[in-house]
């Protein structure tokens, strides 16, 4: 492996995408969240491009106002158990809540993934910001956890989790005919775990996987979620949307790790971004237009009310301040609502720019393959980003992508022409996690 730090690189399949009237573009496939043919081609076209991971994003609870794409989706452990067989060496990362499943279940599922793939597998950890989902798992609204609560919940889940991927040590299968040994019984490991949340005995029912454990990915940004990630995250999903911000989210988090004793290089910081590319930038901004002139007043209230709980934003006047909300958001959104209040109120901005910024934001990342490599390549040196992950904002934006910006940055030495490896731990540059119990004992 090369010593130079470089660019570490994630596509984010989307479907139908992530713009609420996106759909109705010109190019796009209409039933691309339930195409699997397209998945595979996404996925083989991100692989071609050298490309750590693709990542599939996730909810539990749907309305009528939802965006098209969460409508009627794959599931993201089913999906990404199918491209595994579809491709070799690129990372499968998938969502999943903690506060809807139990950590026996997807501890073995996400192991299952991981030796299915053979050492490709990450879990991007949320905790489910929407109250409706309760009522998907046999709850009412009022009892979907507190904020703070999912994160309780999340860091409990985690060492049941991390605890069951110890239960074999590697060598643990001995699998021998004729002795009539399958299996060493010093290296099966029962769990026996019982806290606020979760009893698991154990063990689990499958081994490690040639990268020992699952990557773990996090997504929120809140106090609570820059705790969680510095704690449990390999590698982190950020929101960003400058090159200040995401850097004073980096530090934050780097240092947060390392009070914690780890080492901050083991942290791999990815903001998501959703460029557009043109030949010029006249063209960049006009395919920008293209879809924001796509999308409606009408659907852009429906957009920003899922932040909100989904709040109904109709009966606010549209070209007056944008509505004091009072906590509204902080339970479920948390930092993106925080976040969108505060910038309303410095900016002075009305309901409907506010709308229409959150449901078609003009990309940070827009213009031609230089200028977005540039942009790119200024991030990850000021030391704001590990990486990126690419959610393409048109549809045929991540072949775009591969085709024109990544060749700049693998001729500026900045991102890789040949994977360094065959498991997503490899490609990340992240050690093989030991197992608790071979830890535990060095010396048998
Ligand atoms: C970039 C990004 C991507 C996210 N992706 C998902 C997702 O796929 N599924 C989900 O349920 N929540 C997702 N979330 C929401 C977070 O998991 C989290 O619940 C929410 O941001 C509230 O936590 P926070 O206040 O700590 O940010 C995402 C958040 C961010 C910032």
């Amino acid at each position: 492996m090369g010593t130079k730090r470089q660019i570490k690189l994630g596509a984010i399949l989307h479907g139908v995408g992530g713009n609420i009237s996106g759909w109705r573009h010109p190019d796009a496939i209409t039933d691309a969240s339930v195409n699997f043919e397209l998945y595979k081609k996404w996925t083989q076209k991100a692989e071609a491009g050298k490309f750590d991971f693709v990542f599939i994003a996730d909810g539990l609870y749907i309305t009528e106002k939802s965006i098209p794409h969460f409508l009627n989706r794959f599931e993201p452990l089913t999906i990404l158990s199918a491209l595994a067989g579809v491709s070799s060496k690129i990372g499968l990362v998938g969502t999943l809540s903690t506060s809807y499943s139990e950590p026996f279940t997807v501890s073995r599922q996400f192991a299952s993934l991981d030796m299915i793939s053979r050492g490709r597998a990450g879990w991007n950890v949320v905790t489910s910001p929407l109250e409706g989902s309760a009522l998907n798992f046999g709850k009412t609204e009022q009892q979907h956890p507190a904020h703070s609560e999912r994160y309780r919940i999340a860091d409990e889940y985690l060492e049941v989790a991390t605890g069951l991927w110890s239960s074999w040590e590697e060598d643990a299968f001995v699998r021998n005919k004729e002795t009539g040994v399958f299996f060493d019984p010093a290296k099966m490991h029962t769990l026996n775990h019982k806290g606020s949340h979760f009893a698991v005995k154990g063990p689990l029912n499958i081994a490690r996987s040639r990268q020992g454990e699952t990557v773990i990915f996090q997504a929120g940004a809140s106090e609570s979620g820059k705790q969680f990630a510095a704690k449990w995250a390999n590698a982190i999903f950020t929101g960003q949307e400058t090159q200040d911000d995401a850097k004073a989210y980096y530090d934050d988090v780097k240092s947060r790790a390392a009070a914690l004793g780890r080492k901050p290089e083991e942290i791999v910081i990815l903001p998501g971004i959703g460029p557009i590319i043109g030949s010029t930038q006249e063209e960049a901004e006009r395919k920008y237009e293209e879809i924001a002139n796509l999308v409606s007043i009408d659907k852009a209230l429906d957009f920003l009310g899922r932040f909100y709980e989904h709040h109904d934003f109709t009966q606010y006047p549209l070209d007056e301040p944008f509505p004091e909300l009072g906590e509204l958001g902080r339970n479920s959104f948390r930092s993106a609502t925080d976040r969108m209040k505060a910038r309303a109120k410095e900016e002075g901005l009305t309901l409907r720019q506010v709308a229409l910024q959150v449901a078609t934001p003009k990309p940070t990342f827009l213009g031609t393959p230089e200028a977005v490599a540039d942009k790119l390549q200024a991030w990850f040196e000021a030391g704001a980003a590990d990486g990126f992950i690419v959610g393409a904002a048109g549809p045929n934006g991540l072949e775009e992508f591969v085709d024109h910006v990544v060749p700049i940055l693998q001729a500026r030495g900045l991102f890789r022409s040949e994977y360094e490896a065959d498991t997503l731990r490899g490609n990340l540059g992240l050690p093989i996690p030991v197992n608790r119990h071979a830890a535990a004992l060095p010396n048998r």
